[in-house]
């Protein structure tokens, strides 16, 4: 069963800005590219960098420690990393980011 949570207003958003926002006691970043909303867990899946300390570009965004990227329409990497990003199914309503945390994402140690 779906968990939606509001994320923020959608009007907040920036292009080529990665934004933390905490939503229910879980960090998250966020990236806007247009009219597109990803949601993502904060921490690098590499060694825990707040991906709110990266890069954006579009819909590709690079953590700032290692320079580790991805593509966020597909969560795969685009260069070096060896992980791909999780990231959470999104919605926006009334101008508003929603993410369904029916499962709390976390990568394997
Ligand atoms: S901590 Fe993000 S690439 Fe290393």
């Amino acid at each position: 069963m779906s968990v939606w949570k509001e994320v923020c207003a959608v009007g907040d958003l920036e292009d080529n800005a990665v934004t933390e926002h905490e939503v229910g006691g879980v960090k998250v970043a966020v990236t806007r590219a247009g009219e597109e909303y990803f949601v993502y867990p904060l921490f690098c899946p590499h060694m825990d960098e707040p991906l709110s300390n990266g890069f954006c570009d579009g819909a590709t965004v690079t953590c700032s420690f290692h320079m580790w990227q991805w593509d966020m329409r597909t969560g795969e990497t685009t260069g070096e990393a060896e992980v791909d990003l999780l990231r959470y199914p999104v919605k926006v309503e009334a101008g508003v980011l929603h993410a369904d945390f029916e499962t709390v994402l976390a990568y394997e140690d």
